[in-house]
């Protein structure tokens, strides 16, 4: 297992690329097991969960192409469709599980495994309840046999007007992607609006999906009968951007970040304001300056979008380490999302969590240690941390950090951080 080995601190200068986004690339790459034509995607990010995506593809029987260093991709349909998604590729990502709609809207069979992914649900796991109870309201039928769902429906998909009892990312994006080529119309509401979700709708329509918004939380999707050759450009990441911003603001730093549509962060950039950044807005990229002190944000809370991401609490904690005084961060979305807690107090952090709300004391000067990554965002919490910390740190279990940013050390690298991979 690599592990990162970082001496601070580092004031963070210069220019950074933003890498297309993982969320939104995971649903499109599982749509496209719906076409018969090929499907071209740019700006793919190069990381671990897109790799397992594609590997994904390629087991279900896809042609997998590609082109520019892997950034661009070109998928298409082989004869030998299969419809066993295994445990061994799914265990690792929960967005595996959004090749099961696809499947039967398609061909109206799928054996999938029940996904894992970062444990960040605690003992309640990461559940897709919301993805089957809609589906099977779209027609499909299953059963749970040794850890695989067994589905299938009688002919196509029929639309449906569909409820969800509460917003998921997944489940929205799921069932955008197994409607498409339903019988009727299908409603959904209550959906996710994130702008991944928002970013996958663009792309099925560039396809010939017809997807309206018809309310704020309501899409409506008249199917159609197939879908056509289409090369899309996949969108920045909005995570990585954020997480950029947080390391100029934390270490008195001075980047340009670029690739980015920073209209799409503004929750993030406003609270980065209170904080003392100096932020200006360009088209596609933000210019951010770190202030000599850091200040507080009396209290945080976890939302879905356009509130405060879920996936940029951690890096805001260790940010609140070093604010002039005491702050807190309610999470609503998952219930461990704080387990990068215990190893920032290992910094020298100052953080108490009861229930779903920290409290961070501030005023902390992080030193260096050895610590330990428990999920993908808790991986870039810490190497946050280190980078502000005196002395020399190393951050283990990496592999969380490389399911979802991209060539992250290289960029460090190039912006100042003394960075190395060890094996
Ligand atoms: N939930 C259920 N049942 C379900 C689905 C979700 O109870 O069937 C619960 C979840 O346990 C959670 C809440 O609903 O408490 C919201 O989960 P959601 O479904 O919205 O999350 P997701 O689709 O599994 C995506 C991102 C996450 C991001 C969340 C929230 C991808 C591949 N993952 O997950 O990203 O945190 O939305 O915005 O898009 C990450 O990139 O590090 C990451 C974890």
């Amino acid at each position: 297992m690599d592990k990162f080995l970082i001496k601070g601190p580092s004031i963070l200068k210069g220019q950074v690329s933003i890498s297309g986004s993982k969320n939104a690339a995971l649903p499109i790459l599982a749509s496209t097991l719906l076409f018969d034509k090929p499907v071209t995607l740019k700006n793919l990010p190069r990381v671990r969960d897109i790799d397992t995506m594609l590997n994904l593809l390629r087991s279900l029987g896809s042609k997998i192409e590609f082109f520019d260093n892997k950034k661009k991709v070109r998928i298409s349909k082989t004869k030998k469709q299969k419809y066993f998604a295994s445990y061994s590729l799914l265990k690792t990502m929960r967005a595996g599980i959004l090749v099961l709609g696809p499947l039967v809207a398609k061909h109206q069979k799928s054996i999938t495994s029940f996904p894992g992914g970062c444990v960040l649900n605690g003992n309640s796991g990461r559940p897709i309840n919301l993805h089957l109870n809609a589906l099977q309201k779209l027609g499909m039928k299953f059963s749970i046999l040794n850890g695989y769902i067994h589905a299938s429906s009688k002919g196509k998909l029929k639309g449906k007007t569909i409820k969800f009892p509460s917003i998921s990312v997944g489940a929205t994006q799921h069932l955008l992607i197994s409607s498409i080529l339903s019988d009727g119309t299908t409603i959904l509401k209550g959906v996710a609006t994130e702008p991944e979700v928002v970013d996958l709708i663009n792309y099925l329509n560039a396809a010939g999906a017809n997807i309206k918004w018809v309310g704020k939380r309501t899409c409506q999707i008249i199917g159609v009968n197939s879908l056509k050759e289409t090369n899309y450009t996949v969108m920045g990441d909005r995570i990585e951007t954020g997480t950029f911003c947080v390391a100029a603001t934390l270490t008195k730093g001075n980047l340009l970040i670029k690739g980015f549509d920073p209209s799409l962060i503004k929750t993030e950039l406003d609270l980065l304001k209170k904080t003392g950044a100096k932020i200006k807005i360009l088209n596609q990229e933000i210019h951010i300056k770190g202030p000599q002190k850091i200040k507080k944000i009396n209290h945080l809370v976890t939302k879905e979008y356009a509130g405060f991401p879920t996936d940029l609490a951690p890096q805001f904690m260790v940010l609140l380490c070093k604010a002039n005084g005491r702050s807190s961060i309610t999470e609503n979305i998952f219930k461990s999302r704080f387990m990068h807690a215990m190893e920032l107090q290992r910094l020298g952090a100052k953080i108490s969590i009861k229930n779903n709300q920290a409290t961070i004391e501030g005023n902390t000067n992080f030193i260096g240690a050895e610590v330990m990554s428990s999920d993908l965002r808790a991986s870039a919490a810490l190497i946050l941390a280190v980078i502000s910390a005196k002395g020399i740190s190393t951050v283990s279990r990496v592999y969380h950090c490389d399911r979802g940013y991209e060539n992250i050390e290289k960029k460090l690298k190039k912006i100042g951080v003394n960075i190395k991979r060890i094996s």
